[in-house]
């Protein structure tokens, strides 16, 4: 559905997007995930049509973004990174309005406003003024407004930043509805594991560029070369203990009663190999697993969150 290649936006002599490509298939959610100042909001406004690439090409379902920038803004709704001020607006106000912009007819209006409203759960502050809300309803509002004209696309720059974490987590259900609804989100966060449990794909951009991107799973295999086992055994653990020691893979080995575990630089296959070893030998072996990785962890190994001083 968006295909972007080759993205290039320079600020002067600085390279904020550095040949940047990646491709969000419909219906999908991407996680768009970099330090601050690693180029996610440039790529965001030049998707959205509000800023100029330097090169390279963004395309919405085949269409060339740069040069039909009206057309597609009918299809994507942005949430910038700021929420603006808005003294004496009230909820409903702020949504008709913006409704407006989209030259949605009055009836239509009402019934889209009450519609959005119940989705982000605000109907009960619909009479209360912008100002007076929490973050997080600021923020439900402000998503609100990005699908006023029913967008296709949804382009969401770092919508749970400065939440608490119930604000989060009802952020969060509410994209999943979007998703269902079949509404395609692109969602940048400077917090990988944030974005982990919601998204169906993740890329990573440090400095401009893309460092890896893939399905959550595809990423985790891709930069967890170094994987952590634990190894449990019902009898014979020293004999266990001998035959890692001996593996050229196995670094770190510790000893937790029963069980073994240890660093491993290996691939599945030499994981396998590893258990058949264990089993050949005759080790009663109970459990044999990899322990989860961390996200952050392979988060902070492959951006160096270098800013522009
Ligand atoms: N209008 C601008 N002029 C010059 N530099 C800019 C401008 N906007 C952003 N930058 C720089 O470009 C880099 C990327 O910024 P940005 O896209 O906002 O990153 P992110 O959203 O990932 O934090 C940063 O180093 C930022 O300082
Ligand atoms: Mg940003």
């Amino acid at each position: 559905m968006l295909e972007i290649k080759n993205l290039v936006k320079s600020y002067g002599r600085y390279l904020a997007v550095n040949n940047l490509s990646l491709e969000i298939p419909e219906g999908e959610i991407y996680g768009f995930v970099g330090p601050n100042g690693a180029g996610k909001t440039t790529t965001m406004k030049i998707i959205c049509g509000l800023l100029a690439a330097t090169s390279g090409e963004v395309r919405l379902d085949g269409v060339d973004v740069t040069r039909n920038s009206n057309k597609i803004k009918e299809s994507i709704g942005y949430m910038p990174d700021f929420f603006g001020v808005y003294d004496d607006l009230k909820v409903t106000e702020y949504l008709e309005f913006y409704a407006s912009i989209y030259k949605i007819k009055d009836k239509e209006k009402k019934k889209i406003t009450n519609d959005l409203l119940e989705l982000v759960d605000l109907t009960q502050k619909r009479d209360a003024y912008v100002d007076s809300l929490s973050r997080g309803m600021k923020q439900r509002l402000c998503l609100a407004r990005a699908l006023i004209h029913n967008p296709k696309l949804l382009v969401l720059d770092e919508p749970a930043s400065g939440l608490d974490p119930r604000a989060r987590i009802e952020m969060k259900e509410i994209l999943r509805n979007l998703r269902e609804m079949g509404k395609t989100i692109l969602i940048s966060s400077h917090i990988l594991s944030e974005l982990a449990e919601l998204c169906t794909h993740i890329g990573i951009i440090d400095s401009g560029r893309m460092v890896v991107s893939g399905s959550v799973s595809e990423i985790m295999q891709k930069v967890y070369s170094h994987r952590v086992l634990r190894i449990k055994v019902s009898a014979r653990v020293d004999e266990a203990e001998l035959i890692l020691k001996e593996n050229p893979l196995i670094s770190k080995l510790s000893r937790m009663e029963d069980a073994l575990q240890a660093g491993f630089e290996g691939s599945e296959e030499d994981m396998s190999r590893l258990l058949a070893a264990l089993v050949g030998k005759g080790i009663p072996v109970v459990t044999f697993s990899q322990l989860d990785g961390n996200l952050e962890d392979v988060f902070m190994r492959v951006t160096k969150g270098e800013e522009k001083q």
